[in-house]
C-alpha cells in the first residue's frame, strides 16, 4: 500500500536540508513506492495548508543548493503567532495531516524542532525527525548536517584575517554563531589558528585573555585572532546572568516582581558583549583592536560534500525507519550508521561542548587560551 509522507523544515535554515529532503524523497519514491509532499515555511505551512508536491523533477538539482527549497521559519505548533495573538493550533495542524491521509511526518530541525516535533507526535501525527543545525548541539546524535559547511567558511574567514591582523598589529575579535554551544568556534578556531577561544561553556577572564595577547607580544607577535562564539560571557556577566535567571524563576507567579524585566535589560546590554570585548581587550593591552560579527554567512551557500553525504545517508534512513513503520524517534548519526533515538531522550536536552573533550585538551596542549586560566 502506497504510503503518504509530508516534510517540512523548521528553525533556522543549514546547508544540507535540501539534501537531506532529496535523501527522504528519492529513498521514498524510488525503493519504497511512497508518495512525498511538502510544506512551506516550516510548522506554519502544515497549519495553513500551504503544501509542494515533491516528485521525480522536485527533487532534482538541490542536491548542492544552500537553504530550504520548502521555506522555514521558528513558528512553533502550541505557541503560533495569529494576527495579534499566539494560539495553539495543534487541532488545525493534526487535520491537515489528515486531509491528505498522511502515514508520517517528517520534520527537520535542530532542537526547538525535535520538541515542537515531539509536540506532534503526541497528538497523533507520526512523526520522525531529522537533526540540523550549524551550531552541531543536537542531543543524541554524533553530528548534525550544516556543522561541517559552517565550519569550513568560519575557518576560511578566520584564515583570512590572518593577514590582516598581522599586517596591522592589531587584535581580531571574529564572532561565531553559536548561542548555547560553542562547537563552532571551537572548531574553526582550531582549524583556523586562532590565539585564543572563547565559548559559552567556559566563562572567561578579560585579563587572562588579555594576558595571553601581551605574552604573545613579548614573544614577537604583535597580533592576536580571538575567535569568540556569539554566546560567550565573561565570568563576572555569567554570574550576573545566572543569578538575575535565578531571581526571574523564584519570582514566577509573582506580577508586581520586576525580575522579568530585569533580566530582559540585561540580556539586552549583552547582544554588544563582543564589542565589549574588543575595547576591554584594547585597554587592556594597549593594542588596536577590531571587531568581524560573521553572522548568517556561516550559513549560507552550498553544503560542504560531508554534509551532503550525512544529510543523504540521514535521509535515506529515515525513508527506511518510515518504511519500517518507525516514529516518534530522531534519525542520528551514529559512526557511518543511524539510529533511532526516542524524541523523549532528546527533548529539553542540548549537545553542548564537555569541558574535558578532546579538542579543548587539544587547545590546550598548542597552547591556546580559552580565557578561563
Ligand atoms: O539555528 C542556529 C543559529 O544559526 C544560531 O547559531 C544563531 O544564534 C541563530 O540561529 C540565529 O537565528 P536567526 O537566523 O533566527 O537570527
Amino acid at each position: 500500500m502506497t504510503q503518504f509522507v509530508g516534510i517540512l523544515t523548521a528553525g533556522g535554515d543549514s546547508p544540507g536540508l535540501n539534501a537531506a529532503i532529496r535523501g527522504v524523497g528519492k529513498a521514498g519514491i524510488g525503493a519504497y513506492g511512497m508518495q512525498i509532499i511538502g510544506f512551506r515555511d516550516g510548522f506554519r505551512g502544515l497549519m495553513q495548508d500551504r503544501t509542494v508536491r515533491l516528485s521525480g523533477p522536485a527533487l532534482s538539482g538541490i542536491l548542492t543548493v544552500g537553504g530550504t527549497i520548502l521555506g522555514t521559519s521558528r513558528d512553533k505548533p502550541n505557541k503560533m503567532p495569529v494576527g495579534d495573538q499566539t494560539m495553539d493550533m495543534t487541532s488545525v495542524m493534526l487535520e491537515t495531516y489528515q486531509k491528505h491521509h498522511l502515514d508520517a511526518l517528517v520534520c527537520l530541525g535542530g532542537g526547538g524542532t525535535q520538541k515542537n516535533a515531539y509536540h506532534l507526535s503526541q497528538h497523533g501525527m507520526n512523526v520522525i525527525t531529522l537533526p540540523k543545525t550549524i551550531d552541531n548541539d543536537v542531543w543524541g546524535t554524533d553530528s548534525t548536517f550544516g556543522f561541517d559547511t559552517a565550519l569550513g567558511i568560519a575557518t576560511e574567514a578566520i584564515d583570512r584575517l590572518h593577514s590582516t591582523a598581522h599586517s596591522h598589529h592589531r587584535i581580531i575579535v571574529v564572532e561565531l554563531m553559536g548561542h548555547n554551544a560553542g562547537w563552532l568556534a571551537l572548531g574553526a578556531g582550531l582549524a583556523g589558528g586562532a590565539d585564543v577561544i572563547l565559548l559559552p561553556e567556559l566563562p572567561y577572564d578579560p585579563e587572562v585573555v588579555a594576558e595571553a595577547i601581551r605574552s604573545r607580544q613579548r614573544r614577537g607577535s604583535g597580533f592576536s585572532i580571538v575567535a569568540v562564539s556569539e554566546g560567550a560571557l565573561s565570568k563576572d556577566d555569567a554570574a550576573t546572568l545566572a543569578k538575575a535567571k535565578a531571581a526571574k524563576k523564584e519570582a514566577e507567579g509573582d506580577k508586581k516582581s520586576k525580575a522579568k524585566a530585569r533580566l530582559a535589560k540585561l540580556e539586552l546590554s549583552l547582544q554588544d558583549k563582543t564589542l565589549t570585548l574588543s575595547r576591554t581587550l584594547e585597554s587592556l593591552t594597549g593594542l588596536e583592536s577590531r571587531v568581524t560579527i560573521l553572522g548568517h554567512l556561516q550559513r549560507g551557500g552550498t553544503p560542504s560534500a560531508a554534509d551532503r553525504l550525512l544529510a543523504t545517508r540521514l535521509g535515506t534512513a529515515c525513508a527506511a525507519y518510515i518504511d519500517q513503520g518507525v516514529f516518534g524517534v530522531m534519525v542520528a548519526a551514529r559512526g557511518d550508521g543511524a539510529e533511532a533515538i526516542p524524541l523523549e531522550e532528546i527533548v529539553g536536552k542540548r549537545r553542548t561542548v564537555p569541558v574535558d573533550h578532546p579538542w579543548i585538551k587539544t587547545a590546550r596542549d598548542i597552547g591556546v587560551c580559552l580565557g578561563d586560566k
